[in-house]
């Protein structure tokens, strides 16, 4: 069979460029980095035993802080075949792989049957997806009745002019929203117990956030990678040099916003 119109790219699914260029270096991120997964595992209450799916996975390295230090099993589902790859790939590096699997999945139409997961994260990705009250209803179904959900997205802060708005959206490729608007997504799709918790960002705590997910020997090594993409590939390059214009300014307006909630028994 041809491969040759197989969707494989993030384009090819309406998703940022840069996410390619994020599974070709191992490393994805989502807003709040450590303490927010610190947090969402708390109030989902991850502990051994704890069938977790983490959906939305992409570079497997929240996932595998998840297994490795609450000794849950995961499965993550990522929509790009190269998430999965770079996810499965990390999970053998860091000796997790008994623990973790990843597949190709939809949020929007996740490949598992009704009740099977206790807990369910996702960290700052239906800001990408279309149908996102589509993504909710499923999050609810693959839980046991009693399983925790715990997000992550993307918020405003402070309101933006509608061009300014414009241009965070498209430079990040996120369809951010107020926080009220995910409140009452999950609420809408049946969950019940919802709190939120919304953060503002600075650059520095960002920075720091992000940074303490990985060991110094995890950070060499994906530095590596980054500075072989940057040699070798001139679409990178320009990508990277557009995404670091002006990401001050995107911080006055951008946060995120934790959010948390049960499935009726
Ligand atoms: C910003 S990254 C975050 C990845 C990961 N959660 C993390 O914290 O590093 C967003 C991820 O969501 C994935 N994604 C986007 N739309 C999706 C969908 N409809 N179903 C599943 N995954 C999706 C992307 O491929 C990407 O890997």
């Amino acid at each position: 069979m041809s491969t040759k119109n197989t969707p494989k790219r993030a384009a090819d699914y309406g998703l940022p460029l840069y996410f390619d260029m994020q599974a070709k270096m191992g490393h994805t991120k989502h807003l709040g980095g450590l303490a927010a997964t610190q947090k969402l595992a708390e109030f989902c209450h991850l502990a051994p035993g704890t069938m977790l799916l983490n959906v939305g996975a992409g570079a497997g390295i929240s996932a595998a802080y998840m297994a490795a230090n609450y000794g849950c099993r995961v499965v993550g589902v990522d929509i790009l075949p190269g998430m999965v790859a770079s996810a499965t790939r990390w999970a053998n590096e860091q000796n997790l792989s008994e623990q973790i699997e990843f597949r190709l999945g939809d949020a929007q139409n996740l490949p598992f049957d009704d009740n099977q997961f206790d807990a369910l994260i996702c960290e700052s990705v239906n800001v990408f997806v279309p149908d996102k009250a589509k993504a909710m209803r499923e999050y609810l179904r693959v839980l046991k009745p009693g399983g925790h959900i715990g997000l992550t997205e993307a918020i405003w802060v402070n309101d933006p002019s509608p061009e300014t708005e414009a241009i965070i959206i498209e430079a990040t490729g996120q369809q951010l929203q107020a926080s009220a608007v995910w409140e009452n997504l999950l609420k809408e799709a049946g969950f019940v117990g919802v709190v939120v918790e919304n953060h503002a960002m600075t650059m520095r705590a960002e920075g720091r956030n992000q940074s303490a997910l990985l060991t110094a020997r995890n950070y060499i090594r994906i530095l590596g990678r980054f500075i072989g993409i940057m040699i070798s590939d001139r679409e990178t390059r320009s990508l990277m040099k557009y995404m670091s214009s002006n990401p001050r300014q995107y911080f006055h307006y951008m946060g995120y916003g934790l959010y948390a909630g049960r499935k009726p028994e």
